[in-house]
């Protein structure tokens, strides 16, 4: 997990904000995945419980659905995925349209990133609703804590330094 508070700032306030907005949405869906992956593991343990007594449990899929039901956060990981897409949807609005307003040289190629991220983030998010697998867990919570704010660290110090450097000497507001 990344703290915002020690990631580099850049000239524009609203950017900032939203940074740090991100930081704190994929923080807190970590943590859900983690308790989840606790839930989950406890689950597993008790099915195989079960099925050591011949318990029937249906069909794989039923079980999968019956499972994701009935684990607790799973909605709750759900509404902050939806969260972190929204924001990001928002976040990567706002600058597009700042540098369009500014004119800034490189604006297509910093939008062709947003848009590449965006989808590599709406494939993550339908993950979860497909199922809610240890696997699945596991490569959520690798995203939500290491993989995306990598890429966000690292579009900061980039792309978006470069771009609020130059919106910000070429008049643009830092609000
Ligand atoms: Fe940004
Ligand atoms: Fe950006």
């Amino acid at each position: 997990m990344i703290d915002f508070e020690c990631t580099p700032q850049v000239d524009l306030e609203f950017m900032n904000r939203e940074h740090r907005k991100a930081f704190e949405d994929t923080n807190a869906l970590k943590r859900l995945l983690d308790s989840a992956l606790a839930l989950r593991l406890e689950s597993d343990l008790e099915s195989e419980t079960a099925d050591d007594f011949g318990v029937e449990l249906g069909n794989e899929i039923e079980h999968e659905v019956e499972i994701k039901s009935s684990l607790p956060g799973s909605e709750e990981i759900e509404q902050l995925m939806q969260t972190l897409l929204l924001d990001t949807v928002r976040h990567f609005e706002l600058e597009e349209q700042c540098m369009e307003e500014h004119s800034f040289p490189a604006r297509a190629e910093h939008r062709l990133e947003h848009r590449r991220v965006l989808q590599w983030m709406e494939e993550e998010h339908s993950r979860w609703s497909r199922d809610c697998s240890i696997e699945t867990i596991n490569h959520l919570s690798l995203y939500a804590a290491d993989k995306f704010p990598q890429w966000l660290l690292n579009h900061i110090v980039t792309m978006d330094t470069v771009m609020a450097s130059y919106v910000h000497r070429h008049g643009g507001n830092s609000l």
